[in-house]
């Protein structure tokens, strides 16, 4: 498979929120909100745009306190952590103050929603202005707006969408070294609308035709590729969106 970055949809409205969010007005608030279904794509998508724009990309973790993340962001700072809790959250806005970077939480998750650390995330905003980036499950958008002194200030919310049939045609055509006919592009599509099942069919798909000197996978070798690796695809029509 090539290691290429595809530009979906999902990663295009990406782009035009990041660019509203350091673009924005004065006085308008600039936090925002990633969410979607799990495979679809979203880390990768901030990793590779926080590459690009020198952003602080933090993964939360299960009931990461407000200290760790300040810690975690500090690091990112490159500087060494005070002690006091104040201390590290006043170097945090000094440094942003001097340096402004937009700060990607992924995994917004496992913080709960009225924690300290959302707080603390909060409270850097509105000192020092830098946009601050929540990326989440299908359920974050619901969650967060239990938070009203958050949601106010969630500017932009992108929502990322299962693959549309285009979307599929072009990941395939950028990422897959074996050629795939239009029926099996289709069987695809009524079987996946996720990246990461995406890749894992099209990782098979090539093995399957190295292995056997073939060159274009047409629906019948793409049913055993689906049915030997167990590949956890079911029919799209029957996925529905519990968030
Ligand atoms: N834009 C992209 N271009 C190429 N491959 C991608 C892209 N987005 C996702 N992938 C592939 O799909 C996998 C799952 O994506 P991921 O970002 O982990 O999904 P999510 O965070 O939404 O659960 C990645 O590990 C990568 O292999
Ligand atoms: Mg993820």
């Amino acid at each position: 498979m090539k290691k290429v970055f595809v530009k979906t949809k999902n990663v295009k409205k990406l782009i035009t929120m990041m660019n509203n969010l350091k673009n924005r007005d004065e006085g308008i608030p600039g936090m925002g909100l990633v969410y979607g279904e799990p495979g679809l794509g979203k880390t990768y998508a901030i990793t590779w745009w926080a590459l690009q724009n020198d952003a602080i990309l933090i993964r939360s973790a299960n009931l990461m306190s407000a200290r760790w993340l300040l810690e975690e962001i500090v690091e990112e700072l490159g500087e060494i952590p005070y002690n006091k809790f104040s201390d590290i959250f006043n170097q945090v806005v000094a440094q942003l103050i001097k340096t402004p970077r937009i700060i990607i939480v992924d995994e917004t998750d496992y913080l709960t929603i009225d924690s300290r650390a959302v707080e603390t995330l909060r409270d850097i905003h509105d000192k020092t202005d830098v946009p601050i980036v929540l990326v989440g499950m299908g359920t974050a958008n619901k969650r967060l707006q239990r938070n009203k002194h958050l949601y106010d200030r969630l500017s932009e919310i992108v929502k990322f969408e299962p693959f549309e049939k285009s979307d599929i045609d072009s990941i395939i055509s950028q990422l897959a070294e074996v050629e795939f006919t239009d029926c099996a592009k289709k069987l695809i599509y009524t079987r996946t609308n996720r990246f990461r099942q995406l890749v894992k069919v099209i990782n098979r798909a090539e093995l399957l035709a190295k292995a056997n000197g073939i060159n274009s996978i047409d629906e019948i070798t793409l049913k055993e590729v689906l049915k030997n690796d167990e590949i956890d695809t079911e029919p799209i029509e029957s996925k529905s969106e519990n968030s």
